[in-house]
């Protein structure tokens, strides 16, 4: 039998007098992939802060596993096993592709930034390992080429993956993906699509999936839940969600007919 990984609960955030998301609930089982869609401001990408703890829940619970992690900070999220990456990328500019691979190691492992700075035996004794398994990912991502290049010169589809790459890198249980394809070309999204497989398939990560491309979306997603105005509005598999009368209204408006 499956078993529950993450759940939402009545989730709620207010900002100010605007309700962005709504007494949500929802459940991810392990090893699923899960397209969550929605027209702009539906409340998506707050759901990622909310469960990210980089926004404070206004009511209801997060539970993870078997814990209660409503409350928990951002770094004590990724300790945990939950990655995300951001619909404006993240990495940290100035540094090298290889540079913003090699902090991703500082979160999880024994090794700190002090280790690398002062390269300590511990640090040397692991950093062969970590140099491998960075190239392996790299490799993955097509974008080995790219890694002695400041991520400020590259352009964004290159970033898009290296920022998805640097996640993959915490070995998270659960990673979440915001608009992953923005910026990319139409062969970066095919590679991506197969990139997000392998992530779910092949890692075996659970993953929540946040994209505009309904190509990418309906390919590859076996359950998706639809949100507008903070919480659900449809949810099941791609053609159940396409033929929805709700969610063509949401995204085509209320005059069309089929
Ligand atoms: N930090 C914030 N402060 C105030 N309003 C916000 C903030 N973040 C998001 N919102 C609002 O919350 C709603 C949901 O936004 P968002 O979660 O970004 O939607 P989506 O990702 O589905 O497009 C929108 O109306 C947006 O303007
Ligand atoms: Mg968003």
């Amino acid at each position: 039998m499956s078993k529950q990984l993450l759940k939402l609960d009545k989730l709620t955030k207010k900002f100010g007098g605007l309700t962005a998301v709504e007494n949500f609930s929802m459940t991810l089982e392990e090893g699923e992939l899960l397209g969550l869609i929605g027209p702009n401001g539906a409340g998506k990408t707050t759901t990622f802060n909310l469960i990210s703890g980089n926004l404070a829940v206004t009511s209801g619970n997060i539970v993870y596993k078997d814990d209660d992690i409503t409350d928990l900070r951002p770094d004590q999220i990724a300790d945990i096993g939950i990655a995300r990456t951001f619909q404006n990328i993240r990495l940290m500019t100035g540094m090298t592709v290889l540079e913003n691979m090699q902090l991703a190691f500082h979160i999880w492992n024994d090794y700190n930034i002090l280790d690398t700075i002062f390269r300590t035996n511990r640090f040397l004794g692991k950093e062969d390992q970590y140099l491998k398994e960075i190239d392996e990912t790299l490799k993955h991502f097509n974008i080995s080429q790219y890694k002695d290049e400041k991520v400020d010169d590259l352009p964004p589809g290159i970033q898009r993956k290296a920022d998805i790459a640097r996640a993959i890198l915490l070995k998270p249980n659960l990673i979440l993906l915001d608009e992953p394809t923005a910026g990319m070309n139409p062969s970066e999204t095919d590679e991506l699509v197969n990139i997000i497989k392998w992530i779910n398939k092949d890692l075996n990560i659970s993953t929540i999936l946040v994209e505009h491309d309904m190509r990418v979306i309906m390919n590859i997603c076996p359950r998706i839940i639809v949100m507008e105005q903070g919480d659900i509005i449809a949810e099941g598999n791609p053609e159940h969600v396409q033929s929805n009368q709700k969610v063509i209204e949401a995204y085509l408006g209320k005059s069309y007919q089929i």
